[in-house]
């Protein structure tokens, strides 16, 4: 759209002299040659240069990096838009655009407009590094998430309010779903650092061949593929605060060395470096396996594993702290409440005879799991968890497993004697299978021959 202007010429120059100021982005205008004839106060500031700098002077004055987009349109005679440029003794980053300015067909000057993105740019990369932060960092859990009352895990409470207060590395050991990674966070709460970063690395879950970099970091351009700035490593990442090794025992033996380095000197060197970095990490590391056994076994080196092991916290399976699940399934239930919208406060005490009557391989995860899953088998409005909720998982062969060594049951209803004969004999002789003794010897301790032995395994697998 255009719109004739009223008045002399110097009045149009004037008024377009005062919109140009208040435009926020650097705009600089330039005759036929690429002279430059004008800049408003935007400019100043992006670029770094005064009027003076460039009044008179060729455009490309302001230039760092690369061709003028003012020259480029003048010479081409059309408009570029949008080209990155660096310009000013800072080497800012901007986006340029310009266009040739025609008068009745002829050439006359052109105008160019920067648009600063050095601080958009500073703010995403500010993000992208909080992002990857993030992606390393875990819900904080404090001491009080960990519940029991079993004199295990009080024990093991204490302990780690102990280990906080020291500097020292911690290893944290139990079967799987104890609670390690619960304890980690905890020790790290209530520690000095609690308001450092917590970077939990699954040693496990790291591809071998990028541990190094992953765990020490690199340079830029240290191999094919690496970012051009470089990138820090976990321990980097960690600094100030705690990282958290777990299922520290499935690092390959070079791995174990290069760790076993920088517990001893508190320092990287990052992949492509020759410089080391001091680092300030406290190092909590966490193995369901039994490290000791696999130091025996040379699958752990004995000296990592005695840098590790200078604070040790030992948690006990659920099995052996069977007083712990009323209270477990309390907060359990109160999580997945909160999770799914649903007001379930109870469990039967038959439900929980039959929670007490299994062994939890899977600990308290598993746990968690099974009365996730009675929750689905609730009816919304139902608030009590009832024995008939619980899903059966593994809980008959528990139960079976329970049969005193030697005792055997069958279930005799509606069944004829045969029948009752016949499964009895199985079962017998399932026992004494299972057993893997010598049949001579099973013979012998059932008082029959050897060869009646045989007829009956033999009548069995028919
Ligand atoms: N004492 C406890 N009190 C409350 N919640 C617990 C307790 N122990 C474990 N949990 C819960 O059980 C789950 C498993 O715990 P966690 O991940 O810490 O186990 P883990 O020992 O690290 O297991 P894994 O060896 O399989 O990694 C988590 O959801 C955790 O919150
Ligand atoms: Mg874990």
């Amino acid at each position: 759209m255009t719109v004739k202007l009223n008045g002399n010429s110097e009045h149009v120059a004037q008024l377009l002299k005062t919109i140009i100021s208040l435009i926020p982005d650097a705009v600089m205008v330039t005759d036929e040659k690429g002279l430059c004839v004008m800049v408003n106060r935007a400019y100043t500031e992006i670029s770094g240069l005064s009027q003076e700098d460039v009044l008179g002077k060729p455009a490309n004055i302001d230039i760092a990096e690369k061709e003028s987009i003012l020259m480029k349109s003048l010479k081409e005679k059309r408009p570029i838009l949008n080209e990155l440029r660096r310009v000013g003794p800072e080497k800012k980053e901007v986006l340029c655009s310009a266009t040739p300015i025609f008068f009745d067909g002829e050439l006359v000057g052109s105008v160019g407009v920067m648009h600063d993105i050095s601080e958009i740019k500073r703010l995403s990369r500010e993000l992208e590094q909080k992002n990857q932060l993030l992606k390393n960092l875990q819900p904080t859990y404090t001491i009080e998430d960990i519940v029991g009352k079993s004199e295990a895990i009080i024990k093991a409470k204490e302990r780690a309010k102990a280990c906080a207060e020291f500097f020292a590395t911690v290893l944290i050991s139990g079967e799987s779903g104890t609670g390690k990674e619960l304890f980690a966070h905890a020790i790290h709460n209530l520690s000095k650092r609690s308001q450092g970063p917590f970077v939990r690395v699954n040693c496990a879950a790291i591809n071998k061949d990028l541990l190094e970099s992953e765990l020490f970091g690199y340079e830029g351009g240290a191999f094919t593929g690496s970012l051009k700035k470089g990138k820090k490593g976990y321990f980097e990442e960690a600094d100030g605060g705690t990282i958290f090794l777990d299922e520290v025992s499935e690092l390959s033996m070079p791995a174990q060395a290069k760790l076993l380095r920088v517990l001893q000197e508190q320092e990287v060197i990052r992949v492509g470096a020759t410089v080391p970095r001091k680092v300030d990490v406290r190092v909590i590391a966490a193995t369901n396996r039994d490290l000791e056994e696999e130091v025996k076994a040379g699958n752990f080196r004995k000296d990592l594993f005695y840098r590790l092991d200078v604070l040790s916290i030992k948690i006990p399976p659920l099995r052996e702290r069977k007083e712990d699940i009323p209270l477990l399934c309390r907060h359990i239930l109160k999580k997945l409440n909160q999770k799914y919208g649903r007001g379930v406060n109870n469990i039967s005490d038959e439900a929980l005879k039959l929670l007490y009557s299994y062994d939890w391989p899977g600990n308290v995860r598993e746990l968690e799991n099974v009365i996730s899953r009675a929750m689905i088998n609730m009816d919304i409005s139902e608030k009590e968890i009832k024995k008939e909720h619980i899903p059966p998982i593994n809980i008959l062969k528990e139960e079976k497993n329970k049969e005193e060594d030697g005792v055997i049951s069958i279930n005799i209803k509606n069944k004829k004697w045969k029948e009752i004969k016949k499964e009895f004999e199985k079962k017998v002789f399932d026992y004494y299978l299972k057993g893997k003794k010598k049949k001579v010897d099973i013979a012998r301790e059932l008082g029959i021959t050897r060869r009646s032995l045989y007829l009956k395994i033999e009548e069995k697998a028919n």
